[in-house]
């Protein structure tokens, strides 16, 4: 939730503390002596420690001798002379050892099973990467995959990073009017979609939303769409654009040699919401950001080669590609990907998919959890969850009660926890405990990871080092997995991200306060974006979405507290003509509906409320804390004064209109 962070106390004082299990750490990857030869070894020669780990834990074409470009900084370079490949360092270095160990452990949500060796997904990969050079789909073209979270979805991104094409995977939970958005931007010449994936019960219309998306003179850019047979579902096929999945891959060879790229090439676009404008485009490199991926996933999720690894993500999220299509496939891992929700056919799917695939380590997010947890220990108890050695958080604050849970009931007192921060634009987990060697506190992400040199400061970018004083979360030195860049924004990565600190150091968004050990606490967004059950969404796209509706003039957006998502969507709406009074339900909900329909169902605002207009101040800028604290019921403490029409605040506090 955005705060100023200078200065916060903070409220929540958590004591306990939880040793790594003995058990845990006499079989661990990294005790604490070998996590603080790290420590020692990256902070005393950073350059030097990063070169180390790129040559050991990755297969060079041809070997880098630069370790770090800064002559752009702060767009910064990493073994730029050296030459790889992604889908090589994650499937063909696998193959000799590995080849018929299971990669992909899948299920459906209609509960069809799929196990898919290393030799096997290598061979799709390569099939469909032939198929794309077919398409004319060379190094550098951007290609769109839309798809649900089905094994297919990693053999796309594979296949594009054999063949140096640069994927930018959107979330099935979009709805057309951001897949457009994000075609656009990347001006995709292929889209991969699916006759519909299954999700919560029903078919989720993918390939529908693409003819919408492109209909008409809209992404002049694509030139093929793929579609894969998932649901069965007939769907409408355009003559010479739309090709099926099986069709195209059933003529080509099942081996495709790599095309070796630089260090920097680009492998991905990942868009993700901002505080203001369109999503951004966040480009990540090829090397610096599989070095990421592989070491976390070994590092802090204790990766062995017998665990069956679960991470829950979506691969329209960056978790999903770090965590599920690139981090533990490069470490040679077993890896299960679920397609459907939590809830079907009941809230015992998670805990039943753990039963029976042997899950050792599951990594979800505290939304999931929550509300898993709501729903009480009776529904784990039925299950054998005995398998289960390490759990793992992501993509917001977990709350301490929601810890405690997942400690107690399914890590049954016996599993370490680890707690990861880390974004979009970070590449992998930055700020995490490794289960054998770092002791946890319920709520707190605990201590960097070695190689990363994240610090608290103030405004005036001084170091904050009072226990417990709150600020800015940033990062001091480059590190190999970070974003390059915004796609075809440089100034906005510029401004976004160095600009506050005039380039000095990477400003995550986040404030953050350090307690008395070191351990850091995030304390959430200080800028307009908001989480939803742990999902990224901009309060602007929000706003663009209501007022593009023909009856809205203007509107604004805010979080509001919510017990299992985290944050909701609180929206405050000034109708064109008269704000509309008595029964508004027909209206909200129709709003509501729309924002879900342009946007997808995450976007949907729990609460609307009409106003008939908006506390601006004498300068025309929307007072967002005031309109914060009113949806919130907070008392009002900002100055009022200087409000355009003060009498506004009575009418914003005004009868709840939502659902
Ligand atoms: O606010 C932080 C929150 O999620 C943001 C990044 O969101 P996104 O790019 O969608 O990536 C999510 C998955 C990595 C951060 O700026 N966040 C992420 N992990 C945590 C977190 N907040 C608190 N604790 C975390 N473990």
């Amino acid at each position: 939730m955005p705060v100023k962070p200078d200065n916060i106390e903070s409220a929540l004082q958590e004591a306990r503390s939880f040793p790594p299990p003995e058990g845990f750490v006499a079989h661990t990857r990294l005790d604490s002596a070998a996590l603080e030869a790290l420590r020692r070894e990256a902070s005393a020669d950073h350059l030097g420690f990063w070169a180390r780990m790129a040559w050991e834990q990755l297969q060079w074409q041809r070997p880098f001798t630069v370790v770090l470009d800064e002559a752009d900084a702060p767009n910064y370079r990493w073994f730029t002379d050296g030459q790889l490949n992604v889908s090589h360092n994650c499937l063909d270095v696998h193959l000799a050892q590995r080849g018929d160990k299971v990669a992909i452990l899948f299920e459906g949500e209609p509960g069809d099973v799929r196990r898919i060796t290393y030799r096997e997904l290598h061979a799709e990969v390569c099939r469909f990467a032939n198929a794309l050079v077919a398409l004319g789909v060379t190094a550098g073209d951007r290609v769109v995959i839309y798809l649900p979270m089905v094994p297919e979805a990693v053999v796309a991104m594979h296949a594009c990073a054999r063949i140096g094409a640069v994927h930018s995977v959107v979330f099935g939970g979009f709805a057309h009017h951001s897949l457009r958005e994000r075609i656009e931007d990347a001006g995709a010449k292929v889209v991969i979609t699916a006759d519909g994936g299954h999700r919560g019960g029903s078919v989720v219309e993918l390939k529908a939303a693409v003819d919408k998306a492109i209909d008409g003179d809209a992404c002049p850019s694509v030139q093929r769409v793929v579609v894969l047979r998932r649901s069965g579902r007939a769907v409408p096929m355009v003559p010479e654009r739309d090709l099926w999945w099986h069709e195209l891959t059933a003529a080509h060879s099942a081996e495709c040699a790599p095309v070796w790229v630089d260090a920097e090439h680009p492998l991905f676009l990942l868009y993700t919401s901002g505080s203001t404008g369109k999503p951004k485009g966040i480009q990540h490199a090829s090397a610096g950001y599989l070095l990421g991926a592989k070491l976390t996933s070994q590092w802090v999720f204790d990766l062995r080669d017998d665990d069956v690894f679960w991470c829950t993500a979506d691969v329209g999220w960056v978790t999903g590609h770090s965590y599920v299509a690139y981090g533990p496939l490069s470490a040679g891992a077993t890896i299960v990907m679920y397609e459907g929700a939590p809830t079907i056919p009941d809230a015992g799917r998670f805990w039943k998919i753990c039963q029976t695939h042997g899950v050792t380590i599951f990594y979800t997010a505290p939304t999931a959890l929550r509300a898993l947890m709501k729903l009480g220990d009776e529904i784990p108890a039925r299950y054998d969850l005995s398998k289960i050695r390490l759990l793992g958080s992501v993509g917001e604050p977990i709350n301490p009660e929601a810890w405690m849970w997942y400690h107690r009931v399914i890590g049954q007192q016996r599993c370490p926890i680890v707690d990861t921060w880390w974004q979009t634009e970070t590449g992998a987990i930055m700020i995490a405990p490794l289960p054998g060697a770092v002791a946890t506190k319920p709520g707190s992400c605990t201590l960097p990871l070695p190689g990363i040199d994240a610090a608290i400061v103030n405004d005036n970018g001084d170091e904050v080092t009072a226990p417990d004083a709150g600020g800015y979360l940033v990062i001091r030195k480059p590190w190999p997995s970070m974003l390059r860049t915004i796609w075809r924004n440089n100034d906005r990565y510029l401004a976004a991200y160095w600009e506050k600190f005039q380039n000095r150091f990477y400003v995550a968004g986040d404030s953050a306060h350090r307690d008395r050990d070191g351990y850091y606490w995030i304390m959430g967004r200080i800028d307009d974006v908001l989480k939803v059950s742990g999902h990224r969404l901009g309060t602007m796209e929000i706003e663009s979405a209501l007022v593009a509706h023909p009856r809205v003039a203007e509107a604004a957006v805010v979080g509001r507290q919510h017990d299992i998502k985290g944050e909701s969507v609180f929206a405050y709406v000034v109708c064109k003509g008269a704000r509309p009074t008595g029964d508004t339900s027909a209206l909200v909900q129709e709003l509501r509906d729309w924002v879900a329909e342009q946007l997808g169902p995450i976007a949907r605002p729990d609460d609307i409320r009409f106003t008939d207009n908006l506390p601006k101040t004498r300068s025309g800028k929307i007072m967002r804390r005031l309109l914060r604290a009113v949806a919130r019921g907070e008392p009002i403490t900002q100055d009022v004064s200087t409000l355009e029409n003060p009498a506004i605040v009575e009418q914003l506090r005004g009868p709840d209109t939502q659902s």
